[in-house]
């Protein structure tokens, strides 16, 4: 922890040594363990630096660790010597893994990241991407959980897919930000639900 830090800014700040991250994480997989199904999938945006480590303190709270996922951000931002474009997406599951749903996703996802105009939050992920990644391993009628959900983008993945959502954030601000954005998204899916149906009923008539 940085020597200035509050206890509250530790984790909000970015301020925990990698140990401090790594034990987090390991009681973190342990929660996932608890409350997940069997089968159940956990996914995890992580840079290249600390990817071996948060897959290893995953698998030491007895997580099965797959193939890790690329996260192809489509164009190239900062780096010394290599320009960076990419991310790491670490995927466990709670012993044998459930089912895909689809097999047509690869493990390397292109799409571009949330520009910094349109974007509520610093590390603010595409909805799109998002989305695709619960459409391979949440089934229908499943349930979602973020527990660092920032403005909400997991859970605007999972109610545009009519799946359930329960997310935690630490910062009343995004909070209220994620649940203003849950809102907006229920009611578009409710709008194109009822136009669906109005639609199907015409066709019936
Ligand atoms: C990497 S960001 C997630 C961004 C999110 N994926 C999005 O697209 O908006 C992690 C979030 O976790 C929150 N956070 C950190 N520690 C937390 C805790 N112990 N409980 C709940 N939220 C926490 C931070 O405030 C931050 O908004």
């Amino acid at each position: 922890m940085v020597r200035s830090m509050v206890d509250a800014e530790w984790i909000a700040g970015d301020g925990m040594s990698t140990s401090g991250f790594l034990w987090t994480m390991r009681e973190v997989g342990w929660q996932a363990r608890r409350v997940l199904r069997p089968g159940g999938h956990v996914l995890m945006f992580i840079d290249w630096r600390m990817c071996e480590l948060l897959a290893s303190a995953l698998e030491s709270a007895d997580l099965r660790r797959h193939p890790t996922l690329v996260w192809d951000k489509t164009y190239f931002g900062m780096g010394a010597i290599f320009r960076n474009q990419h991310e790491f997406i670490v995927h466990m599951s709670v012993g044998t893994p459930s089912p895909p749903q689809r097999q047509d996703v690869g493990n390397v996802l292109s799409f571009k990241p949330v520009t910094v105009a349109d974007r509520d939050h610093p590390t603010e992920k595409p909805v799109d991407l998002l989305e695709t990644l619960l459409s391979v391993v949440c089934p229908p009628g499943g349930h979602v959980i973020d527990p660092f959900m920032g403005v909400g983008t997991v859970g605007s993945a999972a109610v545009r897919l009519g799946l359930s959502f329960t997310g935690c954030e630490l910062s009343e601000g995004f909070y209220r930000q994620a649940y203003s954005r849950l809102v907006n998204t229920s009611e578009a899916a409710a709008e194109a639900n009822a136009s669906a149906c109005a639609g199907s009923q015409q066709r019936l008539l």
